[in-house]
């Protein structure tokens, strides 16, 4: 993978240090109609804050895997513990360099591809699993962990998978997860169900969409279509089904949707 352009999106626009979607202390209070960006960046450092929690005490050197842009690397790091990290973009690559003055070590690989000399006392995936294959991802877990190491991962799992719904394509099935893993050698010490603490930044991303992003395309076209109504049926013809296929995946940004399918986790292994 060269660069991630929905990440480098959501890096640019929102310009947080985090790419995860933040922990809300009490969920039920929060309206997300009214949520600011500067809310949204003091969610996810709470996020950070409250998973750094469940790192065991006898844990000293970590690899951040699926390292986004080095905000939870820095946490750590601001907290004492020795800290590499990884990815497979180019972008993240190239920010976290200048970020930290290219004092970061940063291994610029997919995750079931790396191979290292150090061993780690814990792996950190943050809203990462998802993207790692789950056999080859608890291999090379394996390679990397020291005996009696941890992996903590923090992402979302396809509880439900009864229909053909696009939340399917996007998560591994926990089912699936939680066997690999257990097959693979490791011990589920902790697991804790965030799922209600993540959803108003859900909320709060589906609120924008429907209140800036659709008008100002509505805007764009009726506009195009007055000026240059040639243009306007050559892009429609053009793209009227990747546009319709997008539509569709607005889906996953409903948290009444997500909540059907998916639950976000943290899961705390040991290396057994
Ligand atoms: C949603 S971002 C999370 C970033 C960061 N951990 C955070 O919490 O802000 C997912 C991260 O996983 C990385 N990633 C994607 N595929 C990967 C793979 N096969 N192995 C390791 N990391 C991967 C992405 O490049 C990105 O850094």
């Amino acid at each position: 993978m060269a660069i991630d352009h929905v990440l480098k999106l959501y890096s640019e626009t929102i310009q947080s240090p985090y790419l995860h979607y933040g922990f809300w202390d009490n969920p039920e209070s929060i309206n997300s109609d009214l949520l600011s960006i500067e809310e949204i960046v003091k969610a996810q450092e709470r996020y950070i804050e409250h998973l750094s929690s469940f790192i065991p005490k006898d844990v000293n050197k970590i690899i951040d895997v699926g390292c986004g842009v080095g905000g939870n690397a820095a946490y750590l790091k601001e907290k004492g513990y020795e800290i590499d990290v990884l990815s497979p973009d180019l972008y993240q690559k190239e920010f976290i360099n200048k970020k930290f003055n290219g004092e970061m070590r940063f291994y610029k690989t997919k995750f079931e591809d790396f191979k290292s000399d150090t061993t780690y006392d814990l792996i950190l995936e943050s809203e990462s699993a998802c993207y790692i294959k789950i056999n080859k991802g608890f291999s090379a877990a394996n390679r990397v962990l020291r005996d009696g190491g941890y992996l903590l991962a923090a992402d979302y799992f396809v509880f439900n998978s009864n229909n053909q719904s696009p939340h399917l394509k996007s998560s591994h099935r926990m089912d699936q997860y939680l066997n690999a893993a257990k097959s693979s050698g490791f011990k589920l010490l902790k697991e804790y169900d965030q799922t209600e603490n993540t959803m108003p930044t859900l909320d709060a991303a589906l609120n924008f969409i429907n209140r800036f992003v659709f008008p100002t395309a509505e805007y764009l076209q009726n506009s195009i279509q007055r000026k240059n109504p040639k243009t306007y049926r050559l892009l429609k013809s053009l793209l009227e089904k990747r546009i319709s296929k997008k539509m569709d995946q607005l889906d996953l940004m409903s948290s009444e949707e997500f909540r059907k399918y998916r639950k976000y986790m943290i899961y705390l292994f040991q290396k057994v």
